[in-house]
């Protein structure tokens, strides 16, 4: 052979490989649908208030046309001071970078501003976390749990709230709950003349006295009133529903060890925030004196609250509400510890958590082994106006969308229409949306 035929030869082999790099590269730009890295054109806060709530919600544009994404910041008790957050803070850190780098922007936005764990930031840092999920899952044509692994369950098993003035209303809400096939039920009852949490507050007609007008709470009440409600339940429901029921830490903390005893033969699912995120060293003596079931975590908003009750196995339910922690980012990396410490996911999903916020929910709970149980709350028409593609829940259980990112488009024109503030009328309104002040009778202020 000689020299011109050898490098003849050569360049054949040069060639096939350069068409075989040529294919490989083509195939890479074709799974990525060949999108450069989106870039951040604009944040933006959608300011919404369906069901009377407010819901701040952000939108995130990209450079690419068509390619936005949308985030739950829902704090809605201090609603009006997240819009600022995100708009004069994060803003002008977020604009021209780039959308693909969720965890790095999640550690950015979190450092930024020195000072942190606070609801106000980490709210708002999660509207933008959550936002760049949803871009992520667009891009890739895919729900974002798709994005986590996959699923490890087909849905998630949710407990609906019973509630009644009277032992007996409450007894019947869970019956129809349980014939529309919910097997978790969460039950709170009024105390007569009080105001009892997630029950309201009896009439004028029967109030207690107290050295002030305002609402009454008495702790040792309520307790007795809540053991008669469990006993009843029990009586007339039978033991294969499975019982939950939150405290609101509205109790001390040696009431609260003792009601976890007293409420251990009434084989609870889980019993919530017996004590308040201030008083977490006394789970301690919970956990060494009976095996109920414990709930915590709604009111945390850092990784220094959580991490020890985790570590320590003192709680068996993690109650986040995602948002509050800053987003999907934070909630999957805790989700994963628990998972490590045989501690469960029951995330924070009442009616202050946008629908978004309560996809970001339902994905984690497919996609997390350690799942326990998913807080329900319906989704009434006005917000399935504004917030098109609700998790959709069928027989108790809530099923994720399979459309790309959160599967769910924001109907702006709509969420225009019901603007903050239209429902804040009275004691609601002069507390910006905020719960009215409760008292002891001797006039102390409660933690509610
Ligand atoms: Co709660």
């Amino acid at each position: 052979m000689n020299r011109r035929n050898l490098l003849k030869m050569a360049g054949g082999a040069a060639a096939t490989l350069a068409a075989r790099d040529a294919a490989a590269q083509e195939r890479t730009a074709r799974a990525v649908r060949g999108l450069p890295s989106p870039k951040i054109k604009d944040v933006q806060v959608i300011q919404t208030a369906p069901a009377g709530l407010r819901l701040p919600v952000v939108k995130i544009l990209t450079d690419q046309d068509g390619l936005y994404g949308y985030g739950c910041a829902c704090f809605t008790q201090r609603a009006d001071l997240v819009v600022p957050a995100v708009e004069r803070y994060l803003r002008p850190l977020l604009i021209g970078k780039s959308a693909d780098r969720i965890d790095d922007l999640w550690q950015a936005m979190y450092n930024s501003s020195y000072w942190r764990n606070g609801p106000v930031l980490n709210n708002a840092i999660s509207g933008v976390d959550q936002a760049l999920w949803d871009i992520k899952g667009r891009q890739a044509s895919l729900p974002v749990y798709q994005l986590l692994g996959g699923k490890v369950r087909e849905a998630a098993d949710c407990y609906a709230h019973a509630s009644g003035g009277e032992i007996q209303e409450c007894v019947d809400q869970a019956k129809q709950w349980m014939e529309r096939g919910f097997r978790h039920v969460r039950v709170q009852v009024g105390v007569p003349g009080m105001a009892g949490y997630g029950a309201g507050t009896r009439g004028a007609a029967t109030a207690a006295k107290a050295l002030h007008s305002g609402q009454v709470f008495e702790p040792a009440a309520y307790i007795r009133r809540a053991l008669k409600l469990f006993e009843e339940c029990r009586k007339q429901l039978g033991d294969d529903i499975e019982l939950c029921h939150d405290v609101h830490e509205r109790i001390t903390p040696t009431q609260a060890v003792q009601m976890c005893k007293d409420v251990e033969k009434f084989k609870l699912f889980f019993f919530e925030d017996p004590l308040s995120p201030e008083d977490i060293a006394w789970f301690r003596l919970i956990r060494n004196a009976c095996t109920t079931p414990i709930a915590m975590g709604e009111l945390f908003n850092s990784p220094h609250e959580w991490s020890p009750l985790i570590s320590e196995r003192l709680i068996d339910f993690m109650r986040m509400h995602v948002s509050q922690m800053g987003g999907l980012t934070p909630a999957r990396k805790v989700a994963i510890m628990g998972e490590h410490y045989g501690v469960r996911t029951a995330w924070h999903g009442p009616g202050d958590v946008s629908p978004i916020g309560h996809m970001a929910n339902v994905t984690l709970d497919v996609v997390s082994y350690n799942f326990g149980v998913q807080e329900y709350s319906p989704f009434n028409e006005r917000l399935q106006e504004v917030f098109d593609g609700c998790p959709e829940q069928k027989d108790g259980y809530l099923w994720v969308s399979e459309k790309p990112g959160w599967g769910i488009e924001v109907n702006e024109a709509a969420a225009k229409k019901y603007p903050f503030g239209g429902n804040d009328r009275g004691e609601r309104g002069r507390l910006n949306g905020g719960w009215g002040e409760v008292r002891k009778r001797d006039g102390q202020i409660i933690k509610q």
